[in-house]
């Protein structure tokens, strides 16, 4: 039985550990030759691609800061070079600095801003350029997919991470627009928004019993979310399957968006 994306290439940005890994992960497992781009850490890289490669898929391993739009070009060269174009983009690149509203210097602020937003913005753009240059492929129905990654925290305000909701909160306008503009030409742009899903950007909220207990009264569905969770929504949105998808986000956040304090009347 053929995979659901086999024989296209997809860039998932900040795979090196966490959401990210778990997406190229799940992609490659759908069939996809996948580029795993890292900033700072090249081993979980390198490891997730050798993995890959052993398993009968097509992988490399590409450095790049995503703020940095030298760097993004240098990106997406990468995969033309490897795999002659790209078909799914990934920008999933992100990261929390986080301190109280009056606590919160310009350079936290700035270094979020940067990477979860600027980074994402400089992703699809040249995704969309990609898409453009090399015209329609017989591998999938849409042109080119962005799947943008947000967060719950899209829509629901976060004490203490200013910086981080408001990057999330203009990844959605972002996600938007862009879908807007580029679905004329066959482009599909959506977002996932994970909830608490176990990865070391939350390390915090799930290491020890009393965190992990004081988490799950946020989580109606009564577990911690796995990468893997948001692997599987990845596939299906980069998916023929979700062909008539575009501009909305996908919550895969076992409810936490269902404001469970209300559950007992408020
Ligand atoms: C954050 C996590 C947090 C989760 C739910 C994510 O976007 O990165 O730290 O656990 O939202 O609050």
């Amino acid at each position: 039985m053929q995979k659901l994306l086999e024989n296209q290439v997809a860039l998932i940005t900040g795979a090196s550990s966490g959401i990210g890994f778990g997406v190229a992960t799940s992609l490659a497992e759908a069939g996809a030759s996948v580029v795993i781009n890292y900033y700072s850490q090249p081993e979980p890289a390198e490891a997730l691609a050798a993995e890959i490669i052993r398993a009968g898929g097509a992988a490399i391993a590409v450095k790049a800061d995503v703020s940095d739009p030298q760097q993004v070009d240098a990106l997406f060269e990468a995969c033309r070079t490897r795999f002659g174009t790209v078909d799914i983009v990934v920008a999933n690149s992100g990261l929390q600095k986080d301190a109280s509203f009056v606590e919160m210097t310009l350079r936290d602020w700035n270094a979020v801003l940067n990477v979860n937003l600027t980074g994402q913005f400089l992703t699809a753009q040249a995704a969309v350029r990609e898409f453009l240059r090399r015209g329609a492929r017989p591998v999938s129905k849409a042109l080119g997919k962005i799947i943008c990654m947000s967060s719950v925290h899209q829509v629901i305000p976060w004490a203490g991470h200013i910086n981080y909701a408001a990057s999330k909160g203009g990844v959605q306008m972002m996600m938007q627009t862009l879908a807007q503009e580029v679905a004329p030409q066959r482009i599909r742009v959506n977002s996932i928004a994970p909830g608490a899903i176990k990865t070391p950007i939350n390390k915090d909220a799930w290491e020890s019993p009393e965190a992990l207990q004081r988490l799950l009264k946020l989580i109606p569905y009564g577990r911690v979310g796995e990468p893997d969770d948001i692997g599987k929504a990845a596939v299906w949105l980069a998916s023929d399957e979700s062909d008539y998808v575009t501009g909305t986000t996908l919550f895969v956040d076992g409810g936490m968006t269902l404001y469970p304090g209300f559950e007992d009347n408020g």
